[in-house]
């Protein structure tokens, strides 16, 4: 046999000052069907997630509300666990960067990294709003674009022309907070000397953790010359303090990243489980999932942290896309924003994840979700295909079969063992993310079970050779066993109804190469709805005016 995978996975950390949205959700349905899939076949394999919660918007945003930003960001904690839970992502442990241990780590990673002689200081000049009392970054920043014009951009792009340049080359700039006109102020910075790190990260980038095309882009970023990185923010911030120092504070994009080890340690302790063997030890792989945003900070600020500090690299960071509606980039102008909170309200969350594993592939490339053909695929997949031969044979084994299974013929076996063929591949899509690949390989085969079913007729049969009909419906239960164990990793909960159901053990990848036979199973209860696109448009926010 071979050996037991141990795997710990993380997926970026969602900011504390905004809700979950379906945007969020395509990464961390992607994480979650890899972890869940890697449990399945027998790996042992942590998911760890926190809330990302420091930084200056998150400050600002608790000042508007009059509260002190642990109040905020313990609120959001409360409301983003509820609405991961609802949609049955499976973390091991979610926490929070605002710890004792995220503090601890930052410390420490800081303090390796000065002594290895890669902290320097360096004065710059920043935009300072006096109204406000603090320097502005980029987003708090806005005036006239120095390309195009346009007016009311941000400091570090501009939405109009896409040019992206330095805060202080906007016109007439002004305070994003306060409309004040700010005033350039000199400041002393702590920097990363990332440069120090080109080669071991050329190295590691040579390695087998990222996919071709981002190995590509990451070239692209060597040539140009690896940049040293600001890590440190002036007071006010909400953060961690630097040690040494009277006002800096880390960077929330230092501390951030650090949160998936801090996360790993507080679950540690509470399992007995040995942290050393996971971030300091070979045993371990280490699996981030992220969106393509973010790809400089976990290929190269995150790596070299981690190397500077003693930490174990990243195996995989693995890459997603981003989420459009109807073809366009979901925003709330243009009325396409799906929080996951209102979608909850409308639609089963099982069937979000089925049409993101139909549609998420292992690249970069953006998930579209259309709304027709969500409703299509939906009714057509889950419910035409997979929940309908539990509904249709359900009602006759406990109709009139006194709820019992009975054997396989000749012919059930065939098409059982050609389902169980299958399962390699099926195992391979899943781990290599080709969840699409995965999905098109199932349908299929939840066709044959289906057309067997409509071609023997067992609601028929079952008036005259009650044998054979129990013989038709084991054979059809079986491939429903088997379709929702290959659909588990996607669709838990409705793989939960069907082992109630079917009165069987939790399924897993090993169990479904046997057989039930001679076996009682319960009542059918309906395992989905179908839907209807009038529904589903419901969970669109209304037009804003942008
Ligand atoms: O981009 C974001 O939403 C960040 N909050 C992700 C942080 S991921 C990790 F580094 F913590
Ligand atoms: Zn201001």
């Amino acid at each position: 046999m071979e050996q037991r995978r141990r795997i710990l996975v993380t997926s970026a950390l969602p900011y504390a000052n905004g809700s979950i949205h379906l945007g969020h959700l395509v990464e961390y349905i992607q994480t979650d069907i890899w972890v869940r899939f890697q449990r399945l076949i027998g790996n042992e394999c942590y998911y760890m997630c926190a809330d990302d919660t420091h930084g200056t918007p998150i400050m600002i945003s608790a000042r508007k509300q009059n509260i002190p930003p642990e109040e905020l960001i313990s609120k959001m904690y409360t409301e983003h666990l509820r609405d991961f839970s609802a949609f049955r992502i499976s973390f091991d442990n979610y926490y929070s960067t605002n710890s004792e241990e995220n503090r601890e780590f930052c410390e420490y990673i800081y303090s390796e990294a000065k002594q290895k002689g890669a902290i320097y200081e360096k004065e710059i000049e920043q935009y300072y709003c006096e109204h406000d009392g603090m320097f502005l970054p980029d987003r708090m920043i806005k005036g006239i674009c120095p390309r195009c014009k346009a007016e009311d951009q941000y400091g570090d792009n501009c939405e109009t022309c896409s040019a992206t340049y330095d805060p202080t080359e906007l016109i007439s700039p002004f305070c994003a907070i306060c409309g004040a006109k700010p005033i350039i102020k000199k400041s002393t910075h702590y920097y990363f000397k990332l440069s120090n790190f080109t080669n071991e990260l050329r190295e590691w980038v040579s390695q087998d953790h990222l996919r071709p095309e981002i190995k590509n882009k990451l070239q692209e970023w060597f040539t140009q010359g690896i940049k040293d990185w600001d890590i440190s923010r002036d007071a006010p911030y909400f953060g961690f303090k630097i040690p040494g120092t009277e006002n800096k504070y880390f960077y929330v994009w230092l501390d951030a990243p650090v949160g998936y080890i801090a996360t790993t340690k507080n679950w540690c302790k509470s399992k007995g489980i040995n942290f050393d063997e996971i971030w300091r030890g070979k045993d371990f792989e280490i699996h981030h999932f992220i969106g393509k945003d973010i790809l400089y900070f976990h290929t190269l600020f995150w790596p070299a942290m981690l190397m500077v500090s003693g930490f174990s690299t990243p195996t995989k960071v693995n890459i997603h896309g981003f989420l459009t509606v109807n073809g366009e980039k979901m925003s709330k102008s243009r009325g396409t924003f799906m929080n996951a909170s209102d979608y909850l309200k409308h639609v089963d969350p099982e069937f979000l994840r089925y049409y993101y594993a139909a549609k998420l592939g292992a690249g970069v490339d953006d998930l579209d979700l259309n709304l027709s053909d969500f409703v299509f695929r939906i009714n057509s997949d889950v419910l035409g295909k997979v929940v309908n031969i539990g509904s249709r044979l359900g009602k006759i084994v406990n109709k009139k079969l006194n709820n019992a299974l009975g054997e396989i013929d000749a012919q059930g076996a065939s098409i059982l063992d050609e389902m169980r063929k299958a399962l390699p591949k099926i195992a391979n899509y899943y781990e290599t993310l080709d969840y699409n690949k995965a999905m098109r390989e199932i349908m299929p085969l939840a066709d044959i079970v289906n057309k067997y079913i409509n071609d023997t007729a067992p609601w028929e049969l079952v008036k005259t050779d009650e044998k054979k009909a129990q013989s038709v419906c084991t054979t059809g239960l079986n491939g429903l066993y088997l379709l929702t164990g290959m659909l588990k990793p996607v669709l838990p909960r409705i793989a939960e109804g069907v082992e109630k159901f079917l009165n069987i053990p939790s399924m897993n990848w090993e169990s479904l190469k046997k057989p039930i036979t001679q076996h009682k199973i319960n009542e059918y209860e309906r395992l989905a709805e179908r839907i209807e696109l009038s529904t589903v448009e419901k969970i669109l926010g209304t037009k804003q005016e942008s």
